[in-house]
């Protein structure tokens, strides 16, 4: 069952990763604006609306399935190659490393949008800014890894 699904686990891995890279590159832009924004204003009331609604409702459900999908990939792949040494290498290695910075900073933006839906935002805009930059950058190494380094 687990081979015959491969083509299917890639497009719906593809497919997670477009979703969960939309809301990584959008959730930062919205807490650059969200800094300018009145506390208890009508301005910051729709934010925390928007930013409650992309990481519940699409970032969340999209993280999540890249990796159910990426692990059924990891699984097919083993068993289409008869063991787990093809794992054990620098472009594996660095794909991994790269995908949890990309979790990470998806679980920093969480902690973030607690601090704004509570009014204690401290940070400054250009720190949000510079963050809003980091998963394109991560992306970058990951897909071409993928599709280059990996095939
Ligand atoms: C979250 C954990 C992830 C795991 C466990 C994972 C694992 C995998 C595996 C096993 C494959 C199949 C490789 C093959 O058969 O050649 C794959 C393909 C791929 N992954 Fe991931 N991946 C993850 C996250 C991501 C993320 C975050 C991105 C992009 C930002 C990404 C981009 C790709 C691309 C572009 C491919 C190639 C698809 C193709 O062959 O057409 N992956 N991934």
């Amino acid at each position: 069952m687990i081979l015959e699904g491969y083509d299917w686990f890639r497009g719906l891995h593809i497919l997670s990763f477009i979703a969960w890279m939309a809301g990584l590159l959008y959730l930062p832009r919205l807490f650059v604006y969200h800094c300018g924004a009145e506390a208890d204003g009508e301005l910051d009331a729709t934010l925390k609306l928007q930013e409650r609604r992309l990481l519940k409702l699409i970032m969340n459900p999209a993280m999540i399935s890249t990796w159910i999908f990426g692990l059924l990939l990891v699984w097919s792949n083993a068993e289409r190659a008869g063991g787990w040494e093809i794992f054990l290498s620098w472009a594996w290695a660095a794909k991994f490393i790269l995908v949890f910075i990309m979790t990470g900073l998806h679980h920093l933006y969480a902690l973030r949008f607690k601090h704004f839906e509570a009014g204690t935002n401290d940070w400054p805009h250009k720190r949000y800014r510079i963050l809003n930059e980091m998963p394109f950058l991560a992306a970058i190494f990951i897909v071409l890894i993928a599709t280059v380094a990996l095939k």
